[in-house]
């Protein structure tokens, strides 16, 4: 499957346990300036997910959660993460606005949960993950990546 000069892999069906793993082994293929999109409806595993990337990153995965009433949060791990959930902001302005310092400055990793409505502002370079709902225990989980980033993420899959 191909959209937008990116290919799609699908990385299986997962349980809980099997979706914390694969964002622990993610997580150390990642960069500084990674913007992941996380797409999927509510409860299909985005957080779950963000919080093996932070646990594989060197910090304790309780510290993630929802950013709410945050609009941001920020964890300071191995590499420094920036976790934004564009559901719960009011415009794409806002989420810019949240993020331009930081991404001029390329100095960690950018999650967007529901963040499919910025695709169109970013390059070919996003790392955009999809959940699907299964059953109550599994979930689909996508990646589609400029073959470019797929070489280099392949060893973390
Ligand atoms: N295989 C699985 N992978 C991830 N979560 C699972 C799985 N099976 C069951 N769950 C449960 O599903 C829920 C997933 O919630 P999570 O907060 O990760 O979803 P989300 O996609 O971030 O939702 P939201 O759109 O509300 O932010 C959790 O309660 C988790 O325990
Ligand atoms: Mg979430």
């Amino acid at each position: 499957m191909e959209t937008s000069g990116k290919s799609c892999v699908e990385l299986g069906i997962l349980n809980e346990e099997e979706l914390i793993n694969l964002g622990k082994r993610f997580a150390s293929c990642l960069e500084n300036g990674d913007i992941l999109i996380l797409s999927g409806e509510i409860g299909s595993g985005k957080t779950t997910f963000v919080r093996g990337i932070v646990h594989g990153l060197g910090c304790n995965p309780i510290m993630v959660t929802s950013p709410t009433f945050t609009l941001m949060n920020v964890y300071s791990c191995h590499k420094t993460v920036y976790h934004i959930d564009a559901y719960r902001l009011n415009s794409i302005d806002e989420a810019f606005y949240i993020l331009e310092a930081e991404l001029e400055e390329d100095d960690g990793i950018f999650i967007i949960e529901w963040g499919e409505t910025l695709n169109q502002f970013f390059n070919e370079e996003t790392i955009n993950i999809r959940f699907e709902h299964i059953d109550e225990n599994h979930r689909k989980v996508s990646l589609c990546v400029s073959q470019e980033i797929l070489q280099r993420l392949r060893r973390c899959l």
